[in-house]
């Protein structure tokens, strides 16, 4: 791709953040920090500690990026890093970098806050970095591989770094509806068009079954437009599979340490978190659905063992939140009482801020194998704060033999659905738009279904 291609990309992706910048929360909502636990530095390192034994990046690396940091990210993480770790903010977005700036003050949370394109070849964000989070952006680059590279140049030797990207298999609904949208030439800059979207929405949500579920499962979505446009209306989203991103993963020099499992789709492997799937075991269930969440990797920039991870005492606010909500909410922690978690919780803090927490081998006596399990496949829980071998390698285990694909129901025909297609119609005439793109409209609207 030419160096203008991408700058206009790059451009339109700008244009498009700096009129809805992402994900747009209030100033002065109240956000549960606990439940970005796993986001952190901290987090990263201590990930490394239980695989290799011990950190290896270099004391006095204590600078931290949030790459594409949004209007919240950053604030986030700062209240899981460390007051002697720095944290960079970037992004193309003026508008979030200045909501990000006001949340970061009034935190008393500082944050170098910059605007960088980090797809510039020559991009330079100063001295290395501890860790890099880098949270559903690298898929709106013009060339994420390059995106990568340039931050993985930018990680120290023995750094880590979270990434999300898409898992566009799972997504090629929403990428079908939004081919629909275009082709009804509705656009993210008329507020009249959004409210359209949104009525169109729940018109699929009423006629086809076979997207009831994932149009209920993303209400928040759609009633905020940053989050709406973000979803329906990208002005780039790059639809590139598992095997594209390990290979610009090793292309940066990183290696992958292991893949967060939000929603429980991977019980019959080894754990993820600590052991990084095979390619093919989870290219095969990104392929039949088993895998529908984005792909978030923890990754890891070889070194020699050269160090620790910085020592230092949890804050008393996260002490006294008490745990996630995410850990509370599948079926094998649900049972969990309040004083077990509460002591869990401690637990972790004590790990990630200080590198070990006491054995909680007793602790763990009360809890179900199959909590255990989920907890620790959560980053709640890691085998070395167990002493017993048995308990250590539970962690590790599979929790199921199989896990089901999942099946869908069928594809409705837009002309068996009077209502729609009346709407379509609607919408094509008052636009001056050809007929001619109505059976075009159908056809995405049968393959959005053919999940
Ligand atoms: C979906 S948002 C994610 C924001 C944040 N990481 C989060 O999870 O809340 C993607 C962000 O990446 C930023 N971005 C996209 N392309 C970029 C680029 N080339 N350089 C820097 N930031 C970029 C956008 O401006 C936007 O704020």
């Amino acid at each position: 791709m030419s160096e203008q291609a991408v700058l206009a990309i790059n451009q339109a992706v700008q244009g498009m953040y700096e009129a809805f910048p992402y994900p747009n929360y209030s100033l002065f909502i109240p956000l549960r920090w606990q439940e970005a636990y796993s986001s952190g530095s901290l987090f990263a390192q201590r990930l490394v500690q239980q695989k290799m034994g011990q950190t290896a990046v270099s004391p006095g690396i204590r600078r931290v990026l949030v790459a594409g940091c949004g209007d919240v990210q950053a604030a986030i993480i700062g209240k899981w890093e460390p007051r002697a770790h720095r944290l960079v903010g970037v992004d193309l977005s003026r508008p979030s970098l200045r909501k990000a700036r006001l949340r970061s003050w009034l935190m008393l949370r500082p944050v170098d806050f910059r605007q960088v394109n980090l797809e510039k070849t020559a991009v330079d964000l100063g001295t290395p970095f501890l860790h890099i989070d880098a949270y559903g952006m690298l898929h709106h680059l013009a060339n994420p591989s390059q995106g990568l590279s340039n931050l993985g140049r930018a990680l120290a030797p023995g750094g880590t770094m979270r990434i999300m990207v898409y898992n566009s298999r799972a997504r090629k609904w929403l990428f079908e509806l939004s081919r629909v949208f275009a082709l009804l030439g509705l656009s993210a800059y008329q507020r009249t068009d959004l409210q359209e979207a949104v009525q169109l929405l729940k018109l699929f949500q009423k006629h086809l079954p076979a997207l009831q579920e994932r149009l209920e499962g993303m209400q928040a979505v759609i009633r905020e437009p940053a989050r709406l446009v973000d979803a329906f209306f990208h002005e780039r989203e790059a639809r590139l599979g598992l095997d594209f991103w390990l290979r610009a993963v090793e292309d940066a020099g990183l290696v992958p340490l292991g893949l967060m499992d939000r929603y429980a789709e991977l019980d019959d492997l080894a754990n993820p978190l600590l052991d990084m799937p095979a390619q093919d075991a989870l290219q095969a269930r990104i392929d039949d659905l088993r895998f529908e969440n984005n792909l978030e990797f923890y990754l890891y920039k070889k070194s020699g063992p050269t160090g620790e991870a910085l020592i230092s005492p949890a804050p008393l606010s996260l002490r006294r939140s008490g745990p996630p909500l995410a850990w509370q909410r599948y079926a094998e922690t649900k049972s969990l009482g309040r004083l077990q978690l509460w002591n869990l919780w401690q637990a972790f803090l004590t790990r990630n801020f200080q590198g070990h927490s006491s054995f909680l081998d007793r602790w763990a006596r009360h809890v179900e194998p199959l909590a255990l399990q989920r907890l620790s496949r959560l980053g709640a829980l890691f085998p070395d704060q167990f002493q017993s071998r048995e308990l250590q390698k539970l962690l590790h285990a599979p929790m199921q033999k199989a896990m089901e694909a999942p099946a869908f129901p069928e594809a409705r025909l837009l002309r068996d659905i009077p209502e729609l297609q009346r709407r379509l119609e609607h919408i094509l005439v008052a636009r001056k738009l050809p007929m001619a793109r109505l059976p075009l409209i159908s056809e995405r609207l049968r393959r959005a279904q053919c999940l």
